[in-house]
This record gives C-alpha cells, structure tokens and sequence, in this order.
C-alpha cells in the first residue's frame, strides 16, 4: 500500500491502567498525545494496533505482574496480528531495562516523565520495529509539551495533575525514584487545563500530585492559590485535592478548608502509621502530635470536615505495643476511609534491607486492623440513613435502567432511580439504605435543599 495512503488509516490504541489517578490522568493525556498520529482509543484489548500496559510499582510483584500481563497480551494476540506493546509507568521506569532484555515481544519502555515522545517512538516502531527505553525524568517538558495538545476528557468528575514527583523520600517508598523529584506546573497552564476541562462539562475537578499539597510554582502559587481561583469559576461546582503530606498542610491551605464552599469537606491525609517510633523510622517527618493538631485545627476551621488516611501494617519493627497505637489513632479519629496494606519491601528502597515481620502476625494485624476500620465505616454509614446528602451525578449505569451513578461530598457512592437526566448535576438525595460499597436513596423533587 502507498505509503501516504497507509499513514493516514485510522488505528486503535488500548490502554491498561494499574496505579494511582495519576497513572490515569496519564493514560488519558497518552489518549490524546496519539490522536494526532490516528490512533483512537478502543475498549476491546484484542483489537488494538498499539496496546499499552501503565504499570504501577507501589507494592509487591509489580515486574512479575507485568510479566505476567506481558504474557497475557501474547495469547490473545496469538492468531492475529502483533500490536506494538509499550510497557509504561513506574515499572517501565524502574525495571526498563530488564524488560526490554527479558521479552522482545515489548517494543518500547516508557517511563511517566517522557509521554510527551510517545508518537515519535511509535512512529519508530511502525517504520523500524526496534526496542526502544525513553525513561529520562523530564518533567518540565512533559508538561510543556502536554499543554499544547488540548484534552478530550468530557468527565464529570475530571483528574488534573498539578504536581509530580517526591522529595521526602520516605523509607518504604519506590516513587522519589519512579517520578523523580518534586515539580509544580505552572499555574496559568493548570488554570488553562482547568478552563478547557469545565468547558467540556467537568463539574468536579481532582487535582493530583504525589504531594499535592507540596505544589510551589516558579511564581510561589500554592494549592490554596489554585483552589482559590477555581471557587470562582462559574460552572465548576466542586474541588477535591489528593495526596497529600502532613508536613505540608500549610496556614493557606488549612484556611481554605473554611473559605472555599467548592473544596469538599474530605481531606485525604496519609498518616501510615499511630506510632511515632515506627513514624520515625519510616522518616515520615511527622510525628502524631503534629498530625492531631492538624486534624483538630481542620475541624475548628470546618466542622464538616470529614478524613481518610492510608496506612502500613507490620512495618519493620512494628511491636505489638506500635500496632495498638495504630488502632488507637483508628477510633481517634474515625477515618471514614482506610487504604491499608500490608508493609512490601521495595527493591531499591532503603526499607527494603530491614528484617520484616513473620507473614502470619503481618496478616493477623492487618485483618484487625481492617475490620476495625470496616466497623468504624459502617457505623459512619448507619449515621447518615434518613438524612439527606448533596451528590453530583456522573453517569447513568450500564446495566441498571434508569439507575444514576454519582459522589456525596464525602467521596461515597452513590445510586438512585430517575427518569430524567440527571448527569453532572447536584441533587438532594434521601439515604435509604447502603451496602458495603455503596449508598442507595431516593432523589428530593425539591428545589430548595434540606438541611442535612
Ligand atoms: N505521598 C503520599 C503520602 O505521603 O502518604 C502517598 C503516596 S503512595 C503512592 C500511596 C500509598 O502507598 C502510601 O500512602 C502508602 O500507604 C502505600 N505504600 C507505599 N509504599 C509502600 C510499601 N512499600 N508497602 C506498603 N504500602 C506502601
Ligand atoms: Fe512516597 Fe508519599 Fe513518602 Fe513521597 S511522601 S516518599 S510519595 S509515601
Ligand atoms: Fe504506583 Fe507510580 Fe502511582 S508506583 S501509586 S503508579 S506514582
């Protein structure tokens, strides 16, 4: 075929997602970066031209799960034809080169900091077919690049990405050396994306950043800042920021919480653990007393306001006496919503060289652990039955007829029954029942909102 002819055919381009939201804000901007060569995003993996997998290297058997999707991908694609394969992400950053030397079905690496080549190495890969690793950590132009190339994201409830990377270098933690150092975007340019996602129908903007809270532009713009700038955007109804670190909840910030009506009263702040000891040896630079005082101040400034937290169970040198205090942080607080895992030695972390807990107690602890934060949710949940909440409703499901999908202001799930279109509006909705996962009620056919 022509060769003009041949580069003008639209092609499909999947994506697997593992990780964080970052990792999802990325795939998204990959889906946009490659419009411009033609390749069109697919929901069918078996019938891709490009396949990518956007790995994630938080916990462990990271490689080994690539390897194993690697592997995955090679079966379904058997009797077809071979779809170049990228390995992405944080496990492309860290174990590029084993991947590329271990399978040769993998024609490029490409790490989080270098999508702004992605097309180029595409390109390569159609005319030469030759492995490629691109894992130089360059923000900057990343981002510079990535402005340029308007978003096609028409979500509700939209990711933005204003910050990369981590200086704190915590012991456990592989993402100082899968993101590289700490980088703010620059705040006209986050504000621009911002402006393009609402004009698009976002209603709710997340914005994201290994340190969220951490962001600091070239022109000294801080998180309140930007916070501050899209309260006043017309069509925006709601604000939400993750992660953040307990070192950086700043006076600016913490005032923003009682001043900005769109930032939502849930504040996810990860704590890991509720013993200074263990806090110390993590080089969490935060102790528990610092973090309560953050806590209490929040609660003064916004009494609304609500917490989740992440934690790590049986770190190295976690006593008995270390996991009590740890539950004892638990009932303290009443985190509306744990992510806790059990302590994974990193390859390349300096936690890694520590002696780990017997697996047996690690498991015993992180079970009590769980069914205490399980407790403490459900009986958060049994609080809001015949109350009222506002959610913003994201989409209609799939499967359920007439059934809406949408988020209270504490991040909960949230079902009800409407025959008309409701998405990307705030209602009043009435709690009738919940489940695990989920919170199920009835619209108010009022436009006045009840008092909750
Ligand atoms: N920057 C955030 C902070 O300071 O807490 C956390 C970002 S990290 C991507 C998300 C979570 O993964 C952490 O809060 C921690 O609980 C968990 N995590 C990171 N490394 C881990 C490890 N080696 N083992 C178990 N959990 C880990
Ligand atoms: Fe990892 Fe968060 Fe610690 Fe940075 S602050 S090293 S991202 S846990
Ligand atoms: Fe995973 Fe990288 Fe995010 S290691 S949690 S995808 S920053």
């Amino acid at each position: 075929m022509d060769q003009k002819i041949k580069s003008n055919l639209k092609k499909k381009i999947f994506i697997k997602t593992f990780g964080c939201q970052m990792n999802e804000y990325d795939s998204n901007r990959i889906f946009d970066i490659t419009k411009k060569i033609k390749y069109f995003p697919t929901k069918e993996k078996t019938e891709a031209d490009c396949y990518i997998i956007n790995t994630c290297h938080i916990r462990e058997k990271a490689t080994e799960k690539v390897f194993h999707d690697i592997g995955r991908v090679k079966k379904e694609y058997k009797n077809k034809k071979k779809p170049i394969l990228i390995v992405a992400g944080c496990v492309a950053q860290a174990e590029g080169d084993l991947i590329l030397k271990k399978d040769n079905y993998v024609d490029a690496v490409i790490g989080p900091q270098s999508y702004q080549s992605i097309n180029k190495i595409i390109k390569n890969i159609e005319n030469k077919n030759k492995q490629h690793n691109i894992t130089n950590f360059d923000t900057v132009k990343k981002f510079d690049e990535l402005k340029l190339i308007s978003s096609s994201n028409s979500k509700v409830s939209s990711f933005l990405t204003i910050q990369e990377g981590c200086d704190k270098f915590c012991k456990f933690c592989v993402v100082p050396y899968t993101r590289g150092p700490e980088y703010s975007r620059n705040f006209v340019d986050v504000l621009n994306e911002a402006e393009e996602l609402i004009s698009k129908g976002a209603r709710e903007i997340i914005l994201l950043g290994q340190n969220v809270n951490a962001y600091n532009d070239k022109n000294n713009k801080r998180l309140s800042d930007i916070i501050n700038a899209l309260q006043k955007k017309k069509n925006l109804l709601r604000i939400r920021y993750y992660t953040s670190h307990p070192k950086d909840m700043t006076k600016d910030l913490i005032e923003a919480h009682k001043e900005c009506s769109k930032l939502m009263p849930l504040l996810h702040l990860p704590i890991q653990s509720g013993s200074d000891k263990i806090l110390k040896s993590m080089n969490r630079k935060h102790n528990i007393k610092e973090y309560l005082k953050i806590v209490n101040i929040l609660k003064e400034k916004n009494p609304r306001i609500k917490f989740a937290s992440d934690f790590i169970i049986a770190y190295p040198g976690e006593e008995q006496e270390d996991f009590n205090q740890t539950c004892e942080l638990m009932e303290k607080v009443k985190f509306i919503n744990t992510y806790s895992f059990i302590f994974s030695p990193r390859p390349g972390t300096p936690a890694s060289d520590m002696r780990i807990i017997d697996e047996k107690l690690a498991k015993k602890r992180l079970i009590i652990f769980q069914k205490l934060a399980e407790r403490i949710k459900m009986n958060y949940k049994k609080k809001l039955l015949n109350k009222t909440a506002k959610v913003l409703f994201e989409n209609k499901m799939k499967k359920a007829k007439d059934k809406y999908f949408g988020r209270d202001e504490y991040h909960n799930p949230v079902v009800v029954c409407s025959k008309k279109d409701i998405i990307g509006q705030e209602k009043r909705v009435l709690i009738r029942k919940f489940s695990q996962h989920t919170i199920y009620g009835e619209l108010i056919n009022t436009d006045k909102f009840l008092a909750a």
